[in-house]
């Protein structure tokens, strides 16, 4: 019996003498915590090793920069073992790559050691991080982000879209006896001193960006799209900071995919969208302090990029803010802050939401019928018909247009959200789908339309990611 125990000790121990060698003839390289590291298969050999940091709480982090590749990952956490395999072992561990990317998190006391098999011509990236340590959330370094990027809206040849909200801007409820209401011509606060470093990459869906490995340093390798007419932080809503981007440059009844990179490692995406038919007539209106979220086409005179704050006639914007100086002066003879109207409503989400309302409905937002495609999607389901409009109800501010365009009404539930949230006395009443709202306003989309009943709309939202666009809820 301990002859023949003896006889297989042999070959592990040699296995050992090979594996020693083997680490001998390609040393590890050594990864550190919080980095991120680039490897081009063409300048490593055999199976490339590394040397992982110790950690309490260690993830590690893969992604494929190009498609094509077998490469196989393998992590261990144990010192004990020199060159995680195939071959598996106690705690070794294979990582499955998910669409390009994979990770691993544990322990790690005594570091460990990564292996790539089948390497090939790839490059590819290992992201290091411990707990906690990265400023935006998150340990693992590549990931899929859970939050899409925003479509705003586009023309024949333009597109504004926005990252992912980050920072959320602190809720500042005013308080009685000084209950001081936001001034009708807001300005946005200073940014965030730090922000994530997002990056947009833009390309026509018939390039199938969405067949690559959905990795950061795979998609920043494409060649966007357009050209970038600006790019600026805003605050568009309670949800926080954006990137904004205004791009140009772009084909007319195109549908186009895009992303938005965080830090170079973490995706946003895909979302989709189609740019409109080539005679579209309506300019882009973006970054006005006292609308902060409208970011749409508006029947406006033509001009050479986009309408924003500097650019928009006073007589378009004057009214507006003496609507809301006005609609503040009588909301705030309610005793706002001393007196309730509403377990759940303030004085200030009352003005916030007849600011978005009253935002909506004096910049009508030009649109046309959708590209027919977004009609017959896949799922075979009936995809809704937008709310498209005749201009009947135009803003008597905005100056005459050379034109003639559809618009897209505004979604019922911005109406709606201002009767819930505004004192009964000031008398705000939105129409009843039974009683002609269809004539002014997207009827049905998000809400059911039944009164007091939230969701339950045939779409449940205003836009999808898929580009469908079907009321205005800007
Ligand atoms: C390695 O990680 C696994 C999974 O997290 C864990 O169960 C194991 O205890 C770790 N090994 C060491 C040596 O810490
Ligand atoms: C009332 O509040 C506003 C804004 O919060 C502030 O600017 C102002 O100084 C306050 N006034 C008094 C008298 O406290
Ligand atoms: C942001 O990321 C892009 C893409 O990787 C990079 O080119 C750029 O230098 C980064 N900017 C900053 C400020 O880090
Ligand atoms: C409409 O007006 C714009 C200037 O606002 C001008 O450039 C354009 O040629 C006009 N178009 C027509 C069809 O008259
Ligand atoms: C609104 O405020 C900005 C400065 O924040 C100012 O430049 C602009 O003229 C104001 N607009 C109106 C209509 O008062
Ligand atoms: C706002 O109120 C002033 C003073 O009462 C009035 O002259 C003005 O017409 C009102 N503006 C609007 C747009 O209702
Ligand atoms: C754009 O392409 C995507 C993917 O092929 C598709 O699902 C979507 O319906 C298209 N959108 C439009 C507006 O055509």
């Amino acid at each position: 019996m301990k002859g023949y125990s003896a006889y297989l000790q042999l070959p592990q121990t040699l296995w050992y003498l090979v594996q020693a060698t083997l680490v001998l003839a390609q040393s590890k390289q050594s990864l550190s915590l919080n980095s991120l590291s680039t490897f081009s298969g063409t300048t490593l050999s055999g199976t490339p090793l590394f040397a992982l940091p110790s950690a309490p709480q260690l993830s590690v982090s893969f992604a494929l920069c190009s498609a094509g590749s077998s490469a196989r990952f393998f992590v261990s956490n144990s010192s004990a073992i020199s060159v995680p395999s195939s071959l598996g072992g106690d705690d070794v561990f294979e990582i499955q790559l998910n669409d390009g990317y994979g990770s691993w998190t544990g322990a790690a006391p005594d570091g460990g050691t990564i292996a790539v098999e089948d390497i090939g011509q790839t490059n590819f990236e290992i992201g290091v991080s411990n707990s906690g340590q990265s400023l935006f959330c998150t340990d693992v370094m590549h990931q899929v982000l859970d939050t899409l990027p925003l479509l705003g809206d586009t023309t024949s040849n333009q597109v504004l879209l926005f990252s992912p909200p980050f920072s959320p801007p602190p809720i500042d409820q005013p308080t009685y006896p000084n209950y001081t209401l936001p001034p009708a011509n807001l300005s946005q606060p200073s940014p965030p001193s730090t922000s994530p470093n997002y990056t947009l990459v833009l390309s026509p869906s018939s390039s199938s960006l969405t067949s690559l490995p959905q990795t950061g340093c795979s998609l920043l390798s494409t060649t966007s799209s357009g050209m970038q007419l600006s790019q600026d932080l805003w605050l568009r809503d309670a949800d926080g900071w954006r990137y904004q981007w205004l791009m140009g440059g772009l084909t007319s009844v195109t549908n186009y995919t895009a992303y938005v990179i965080q830090d170079q490692t973490k995706v946003s995406g895909p979302i989709y969208f189609a740019t409109k038919s080539a005679g579209f007539p309506c300019p882009l209106v973006h970054s006005l302090p006292y609308c902060p979220s409208t970011a749409f086409a508006v029947p406006l005179p033509a001009i050479n990029t986009a309408y924003d704050s500097t650019t928009l006639p006073s007589q378009v914007s004057s009214p507006l803010l003496q609507y809301v100086s006005n609609f503040t002066t009588m909301l705030t003879t309610f005793a706002c802050g001393r007196d309730l109207y509403s377990p759940l409503q303030t004085c200030a989400d009352c003005q916030r939401e007849y600011r978005k309302w009253l935002c909506s409905i004096s910049f009508p937002r030009c649109s046309e019928n959708p590209l027919s495609s977004s009609q017959s999607p896949s799922s075979g389901t009936q995809v809704p018909f937008p709310a498209l409009a005749p201009p009947s109800q135009r803003n008597q501010f905005l100056p005459p247009v050379n034109y003639t365009y559809m618009t897209l009404l505004p979604c019922l539930e911005t109406c709606n959200a201002v009767d819930r949230a505004c004192p009964n006395f000031l008398g705000i009443k939105c129409p009843v789908p039974q009683f002609n709202a269809g004539a002014s306003y997207g009827v049905g989309f998000v809400d059911s339309g039944e009164e007091d009943v939230l969701g339950n709309g045939k779409t449940g939202t205003a836009q999808d990611q898929w580009g469908n666009v079907w009321c205005n809820g800007f």
